[in-house]
């Protein structure tokens, strides 16, 4: 690797190629956090011929998610990978100018008016599941299994609408997993590798694509029939030049939220249920707050629905997300390609064209210096926000086609800029529902021999290294 005084420092490496890569896929956040000591926040190391410069801390976030996009693209840092995965002319496969565009399309379908439709759906899909699957009083489970389940059934659901929830039990479901299997670093890595699994996803496109254009024709014959779904809101949708999105890419944005929000919002709560089970008084201390609000006994099967401003308000589940999210960001290396040389401000550094750069909020929201017992799942250091240090508040504005929306914060599990994320409200509203609904029925404890999980980096999202067992008790009137 090639080094010119004015760009960041390199991370010495042995064999030519493959550079740093075995260390950083081992623990990226080891990793990161050895060289952060050594180099300060912007250091570059070499991975399967790609030079990442690592940009860490407050500066390092705020630099990535707000540098201009004449000189920094997600697009040309993503679209190899996600190509495969949501289809042609959506998200990453688009201009920025469009991406943003459809992403004020896709707002219209995370409304409040939406969300109080989505919520009664979410318990619906969660009680079926645990009647179906969860039958015993008690026993053991792989909980991010369970989990994983249950999110594809509540957002399906509501997002891609009633018709193709109840197609998951006729092949969908595998077809998602095939396109999910593209969804790996070896994609990322081999872009140019024949992999099989690109056939497979084409195939598997076709067949979701056949599927999207009859439930979407069958909708149209009946025009005045209004649903309340993101398919809906997508179908109704316009460009600014009045141009609607072709049906094709009406399909391939909802396969996009989908897969954006499944490991995501899995993972999340998994952890959280998993913390909850190590931390029984956090668990009497919702269970209380949730009853005060709901002003009954809250156990059972026959639990009364909570409106969306409960769902909204129960600080206590806001804080057990907002924690866990801290210590267990799913996403840990976001990243972008450097097309226009891009000095780093405050420093002397620029950054070559060709180079990725790479955010890792996790490092900035573990660090000492913002929060105490960094590493600890505190879910009370949120009851006042105030005072912790600059909390993820400041950025809940969406961002669209913002480039200056705040980044300047420690904890940013759903990022910042431009492409700050656009389901943290659907994804809130969605895991607090869901844990509303088990904690009413459940009791949760670790399983005795397999304690805590750790963390696993092998997959493009961080999950729980499975199987990930737990054990649950059913909760008796
Ligand atoms: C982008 C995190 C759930 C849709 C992002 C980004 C992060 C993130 C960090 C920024 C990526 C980057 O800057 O490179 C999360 C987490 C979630 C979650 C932690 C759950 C706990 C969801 C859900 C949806 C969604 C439920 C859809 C309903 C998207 C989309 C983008 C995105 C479309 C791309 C935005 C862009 O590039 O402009 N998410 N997300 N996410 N997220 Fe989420």
């Amino acid at each position: 690797l090639s080094y010119n005084p004015s760009e960041p420092p390199v991370v010495p490496y042995y064999v030519p190629f493959i550079g740093s890569m075995i260390e950083f896929g081992i623990h990226p956040i080891k990793f990161i956090r050895k060289y952060q000591k050594r180099y300060g926040n912007f250091f570059t190391f070499l991975m399967f011929g790609r030079r990442m410069t690592v940009c860490v801390d407050i500066d390092g976030n705020d630099f990535v998610f707000n540098v201009k996009h004449s000189s920094v693209t997600a697009e040309d840092a993503y679209n190899s990978l996600t190509k495969p995965v949501f289809g042609e002319g959506v998200v990453y496969d688009v201009p920025n100018s469009m991406l943003m565009e459809q992403k004020r399309m896709v707002k219209a379908g995370l409304s409040i008016e939406n969300f109080r439709a989505y919520i009664p759906i979410f318990i619906k899909e969660v009680n079926q599941y645990v009647d179906k699957h969860w039958t015993d009083d008690e026993g053991t489970v792989d909980l991010l299994q369970s989990i994983s389940e249950m999110i594809i059934m509540t957002a399906s659901h509501t997002l891609l609408g009633p018709e193709i929830r109840s197609k998951l039990y006729e092949g969908v479901a595998d077809l998602y997993h095939t396109l999910d299997s593209c969804f790996t670093p070896i994609h990322f890595l081999f872009e140019w590798l024949p992999l099989p699994s690109y056939y497979a996803s084409e195939k598997a496109h076709a067949e979701l694509d056949r599927i999207f254009a009859s439930v979407i024709a069958e909708r149209r014959k009946h025009i005045g029939e209004k649903h309340i779904d993101m398919l809906d809101a997508l179908m109704a949708s316009r460009y600014k030049n009045g141009e609607p999105l072709s049906d094709k890419h009406v399909g391939n944005m909802l396969i996009a939220l989908l897969m954006a929000g499944q490991h995501t919002s899995a993972a999340t709560t998994t952890w959280a249920l998993l913390n909850l089970a190590e931390n029984p008084d956090v668990v009497s201390e919702t269970r209380e707050e949730m009853e005060t609000t709901m002003g009954c006994a809250l156990v059972g099967k026959d639990i009364p629905e909570p409106s969306y401003e409960t769902i909204k308000d129960l600080s206590s589940l806001d804080n057990i997300v907002r924690e866990t999210l801290r210590i267990r960001s799913p996403l840990v290396q976001l990243m972008r390609k450097v097309i226009k040389p891009v000095a780093i401000p405050n420093t002397d550094y620029v950054i070559p064209a060709g180079n990725y750069i790479m955010a890792s909020p996790i490092i900035s929201a573990t660090d000492e210096k913002y929060y105490k017992g960094a590493e600890d799942w505190i879910p009370s250091r949120w009851n006042n926000v105030e005072d912790e240090a600059t909390a993820d508040k400041a950025t809940t504005d969406y961002g669209f086609g913002a480039t200056t929306t705040s980044a300047r914060s420690p904890t940013l599990p759903f990022g910042g800029g431009r492409h700050r994320c656009i389901g943290e409200q659907f994804a809130y509203v969605q895991i607090k529902t869901i844990l509303y609904t088990l904690l009413s029925r459940f009791d949760f404890s670790l399983d005795p021999k397999r304690g805590m999980p750790e963390r696993n980096y092998q997959s493009m999202v961080v999950l729980p290294e499975g199987p990930v067992l737990c054990r649950y008790k059913r909760r008796k009137d």
